[in-house]
């Protein structure tokens, strides 16, 4: 893409696994944006967006619709929640955020169900030692109906008669395998009227939102895809099966959205300087326990949805490449540098010997990730603070090197920095395609 062409359709994807900024980076962007759209996942993502004394964690809602009149999408890829949702809708309007026609919700997303959730948590039980460690908002099982071809879509909710019959077959269908499976039906009394009643809730923001998005490049607008879950955690390429259930890399940018990717003229990667991830899986460049701690209170790494605390590594060139490859990663946002402030010493992986041998490709299989054993560089800390810089010349010279480093080994650019969570602490490198983007 030519250096003086902004982009008019970026995806913006998480590179690693999850919580890498992406609420930040979108919150900043979607100024220059008409439309923010989410495309995967559900309210399992949790996406801060600091302003201010204002504190947001979006869910489901697109992070641009904080931007006053923007407009946002939940596209036919996610999977929604309806009583998250209207839960959502009711902490922005009480925030003082109006949704009220610029928020639009594709009448084609599937529709989680309270059995969703049991199932989720009942296969995590099941799997004791050996469980993913999801969220438990019934994503993976909402995505298994989806693509057995039973689930229940936004539109069938619209038609009370319709949405009637269809719910009581998939009740008929769930109470007997929970039965063979645990042992007991599950419980659906009052989930009909509470779904009718969400479904008024909802029914004025739902829409045909591949038309609404394609005609609005059609007239020139621009969309900013915002990325759910990362790289890692993609259904088809991530750490199978310690993975969500949902592209989250930029080719779902366009089944999930119903932009084609013909249309997609940008992609952003987003990394923190260092890697995190929740749940279960292997994770080649974790610290210690010592190293980590510090990692996660001056990160403040604990889940922004569910509280847990987030695993904390080394930053894995080996996952960057890789997340490079497969989202066609064309510039970088590179977060959380301040968080690296203290440290004397930083490691950075950046290859991985499987048996003794270095190997080129990640491993596809967990038994092999899990064996892995990083090549690490160690370079010098900064030791001084970065909260807050705005200007790249203002960095650290141990700083620079460390970005200069990464931006070498992947030979991408790096076109945001952000040095703390608030909007403010953010550095756009003058002269990078990103920021002609903007
Ligand atoms: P997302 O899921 O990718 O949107 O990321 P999360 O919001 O789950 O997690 C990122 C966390 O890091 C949030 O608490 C952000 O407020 C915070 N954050 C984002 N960028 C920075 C940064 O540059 N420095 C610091 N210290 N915190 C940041
Ligand atoms: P954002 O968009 C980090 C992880 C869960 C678990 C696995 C499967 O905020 O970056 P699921 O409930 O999706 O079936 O859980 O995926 N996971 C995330 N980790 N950030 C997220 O979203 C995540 N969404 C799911 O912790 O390991
Ligand atoms: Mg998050």
């Amino acid at each position: 893409m030519p250096e003086n062409v902004r982009s008019k359709a970026t995806a913006v994807v998480g590179a690693q696994w999850g919580d890498e900024g992406k609420g930040k980076v979108v919150d900043y962007l979607a100024s220059s944006y008409d439309f923010t759209a989410r495309y995967a996942g559900g309210h399992n993502a949790g996406h801060t967006v600091i302003f201010g004394d204002h504190r947001y964690v979006l869910q489901l809602v697109p992070s641009g619709i904080l931007r006053p009149g923007k407009r946002a999408v939940i596209g036919p890829g996610t999977v929604v929640d309806p009583a998250a949702l209207v839960g959502e809708l009711e902490n922005l309007k009480r925030s003082g955020v109006d949704v009220r026609g610029r928020l639009f919700l594709s009448n084609r997303a599937h529709v989680i169900f309270p059995y969703h959730r049991e199932m989720d948590k009942a296969s995590e039980a099941a799997l004791g030692a050996a469980k993913i460690g999801t969220t438990s908002r019934g994503i993976g099982p909402a995505y298994e109906d989806k693509m057995a071809r039973r689930g229940i879509r936004v539109c069938d909710m619209l038609e009370p008669e319709c949405f009637r019959a269809k719910l009581e077959r998939v009740i008929g269908e769930k109470n007997a395998i929970s039965q063979a499976a645990y042992g007991h039906p599950l419980d659906f009394s009052g989930m009909l009227d509470q779904y009718l009643e969400l479904a008024a809730h909802i029914r004025g923001l739902v829409t045909d939102t591949a038309v609404l998005l394609n005609e609005a490049l059609d007239r020139g607008e621009s969309v900013l895809f915002e990325g759910a879950q990362g790289t890692m955690l993609d259904i088809d390429h991530g750490t199978y099966p310690f993975v969500t259930s949902s592209s989250a890399t930029s080719g779902g940018a366009a089944t999930g959205s119903g932009v084609p990717p013909t249309r997609i003229t940008g992609v952003l990667g987003v990394t923190k300087a260092y890697t995190t991830r929740v749940g279960s899986g292997p994770f080649p460049t974790e610290m210690n326990g010592l190293e980590a701690e510090a990692v996660r209170a001056r990160g403040n790494e604990f889940g922004a949805v569910t509280g847990r605390p987030r695993r904390c590594g080394w930053l894995d060139l080996m996952v960057l490449r890789y997340a490079k490859l497969l989202n066609g990663i064309d510039s970088l946002a590179v977060t959380k540098l301040d968080v690296f402030d203290e440290q004397a010493e930083i490691k950075i992986c950046t290859g991985y010997r499987l048996k003794g041998r270095p190997i080129s490709a990640m491993p596809p299989d967990v038994e092999s990730l899990s064996q892995v054993e990083p090549e690490y560089r160690t370079v010098p800390g900064w030791q001084k603070s970065t909260a807050g810089i705005r200007d790249v010349r203002d960095l650290p010279t141990a700083a620079r090197d460390y970005l200069n480093f990464i931006s070498d080994e992947l030979q991408v650019e790096i076109g945001m920095i952000s040095t703390g969570p608030d909007r403010d602490a953010t550095i756009l490198p003058r002269g990078t395609k990103l920021a002609s983007w903007v």
